[in-house]
C-alpha cells in the first residue's frame, strides 16, 4: 500500500506541476478551460480502466496505482482485469463503452483484438489510452504511454552480455571473449506488441557477437516464433526449457553459459528447470546468467541470492502518473504531450506516446533502485514476498 501512497505523492506533484503550467512531462498542451469555471472534473465522469491479468504482480499495481490516481484527480473508475482471456477482455470494454465512460485505459491482452471495441468508443466521442502495449490496427487510438520497450531489450541484452563476462554493463567489449559461448532466447507472448520491441532490441544487440563467434544458439531455435512464449506464462518456458536441456544440453546443461529472458515470470521457470537438471543452485556455482524484467519481488530476491542475473525495473507508478495525467488533459479538452511521435505505428497510424526510461537491476544497485525508491521494503526483498 506505500507504494500506492508514493503514487499518489508522485501523482500530486504533477497535477501541481501542470497547474501551474510548470509543463511537466506528459502536461498538457493545450490549457484547460479558463472559462471561470474549475478545469477539475465532475464527480460522475466515469474512465474505464482494463488491465489484462492479475496472475503478475505488476499488472495489480498498475491498476491499482492508475486506479488511486484517477480517484484522487476525482474521476469515477471502472478497473477490470481479464484473466489474460481476450473475449473476456472485449466483453470489459464494451461493458464500460456502454456505461459512459469518456477516458478508456487499455492494457490489452492481444494487440490486435480490440478494434471493432474502439470503433465503437471513437463513434461515442471516448478518448482511448494505449496503456503499456501498442493497441494495433486501429485508427481509434489516441495516446500511448509506455517504456521504451526497445530500450527494455537492449538492457536485457547488454545484461546478459555483462553477466558472461563478453562487455562491462555500459556494453562495451571486454578484452577479447571467449568463442562459441551457448546461450537460448526466449521470447514474450507474439500477440504482445512489446514481445517483438524487447526481441528487437536484444537481437540487434546480441548480433555482433552472434557474428564473430562468440555466442552460439546451440539448440538453432533463433527465430521470435521459436522462443516465443504464448500468454508469457511461467511454465511454458519451464517446459521449454526443459525439452532444450534433454534435446541439446544432455539433460545436464553442460555448456550452457546463459538465457536471454524477457519477462521475471519467465525467468523464474527457466531457472526451476536449470536447477532441475542439477545446474547452480547459484550463477557462483556454475548456474547460467538469466536475465528478466519488472522487478517482481520474487525475482528480486533470487538477483540478491545471486541466482537471477539481473531484471529491469520499469517504474510502474510513474506509467500510471502519465495515464492519468493524459486522461485529464483529454477531458480537459487538450491533448496530451508526447515524447514520441515517430516509433509506434500500430499498422494504421503513428500514435503518438509518451515513453519512460528503464533501469537495470543487478544484486548491487537493488538497495538504490527499489528499496531506497519506495518500491519495495528491504524486508520484502528479504523475504522474496510482497507485503
Ligand atoms: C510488459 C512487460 C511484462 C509482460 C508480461 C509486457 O507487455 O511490457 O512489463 O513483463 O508484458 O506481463
Amino acid at each position: 500500500m506505500r507504494r500506492f501512497g508514493l503514487a499518489i505523492a508522485g501523482l500530486a506533484a504533477a497535477l501541481a506541476l501542470t497547474a501551474c503550467g510548470g509543463g511537466g512531462a506528459g502536461a498538457p498542451t493545450s490549457a484547460a478551460p479558463t472559462t471561470g469555471e474549475s478545469s477539475a472534473p465532475a464527480g460522475d465522469t466515469l474512465v474505464g480502466v482494463a488491465m489484462p491479468t492479475q496472475t503478475s504482480e505488476r499488472w495489480i499495481a498498475d491498476g491499482n496505482a492508475v486506479k488511486e490516481g484517477l480517484e484522487a484527480a476525482g474521476y469515477k473508475v471502472d478497473l477490470q482485469y481479464a484473466n489474460d482471456d481476450i473475449p473476456t477482455q472485449t466483453q470489459q470494454v464494451d461493458a464500460m463503452i456502454t456505461a459512459g465512460a469518456k477516458v478508456l485505459i487499455i492494457a490489452a491482452i492481444d494487440g490486435t483484438a480490440l478494434t471493432s471495441q474502439l470503433q465503437a468508443a471513437a463513434d461515442a466521442g471516448i478518448k482511448v489510452i494505449a496503456y503499456d502495449r501498442l493497441i494495433r490496427d486501429s485508427g481509434n487510438v489516441d495516446f500511448y504511454v509506455t517504456f521504451d520497450n526497445y530500450a527494455v531489450g537492449v538492457a536485457q541484452a547488454t545484461a546478459l552480455l555483462a553477466g558472461m563476462g563478453v562487455t562491462d554493463r555500459d556494453g562495451a567489449k571486454q578484452g577479447t571473449p571467449e568463442k562459441g559461448q551457448n546461450i537460448e532466447l526466449f521470447a514474450g507472448s507474439l500477440d504482445d506488441n512489446n514481445a517483438h520491441l524487447f526481441w528487437k532490441g536484444a537481437i540487434d544487440t546480441l548480433q555482433p557477437y552472434f557474428d564473430d563467434g562468440t555466442l552460439v544458439v546451440k539448440s538453432g531455435q533463433t527465430t521470435i516464433e521459436q522462443a516465443a512464449t504464448l500468454r508469457w506464462l511461467q511454465e511454458t518456458a519451464q517446459k521449454r526449457m526443459e525439452d532444450l536441456l534433454t534435446s541439446t544440453y544432455g539433460g545436464t546443461g553442460e555448456g550452457l553459459k546463459g538465457v536471454l529472458s524477457p519477462y521475471d515470470g519467465l525467468s523464474r521457470g527457466i531457472i526451476t528447470a536449470l536447477q532441475g537438471v542439477g545446474m547452480g543452485p547459484t550463477i557462483t556455482k556454475g548456474l547460467p546468467i538469466v536475465t528478466g524484467q519488472d522487478a517482481e519481488i520474487a525475482s528480486v530476491k533470487l538477483i540478491k541470492d545471486d541466482i537471477q542475473s539481473s531484471t529491469i525495473f520499469k517504474d510502474t507508478r510513474n506509467l500510471a502518473t502519465q495515464a492519468v495525467t493524459a486522461t485529464q488533459a483529454f477531458l480537459s479538452g487538450g491533448t496530451p504531450e508526447a515524447n514520441d511521435t515517430e516509433t509506434y505505428d500500430n499498422g494504421v497510424k503513428v500514435v503518438p506516446s509518451y515513453l519512460l526510461p528503464v533501469v537495470t537491476v543487478y544484486a548491487d544497485n537493488i538497495q538504490k533502485e527499489l528499496i531506497d525508491t519506495g518500491y519495495w521494503t528491504a524486508e520484502e526483498v528479504e523475504s522474496g514476498v510482497a507485503s
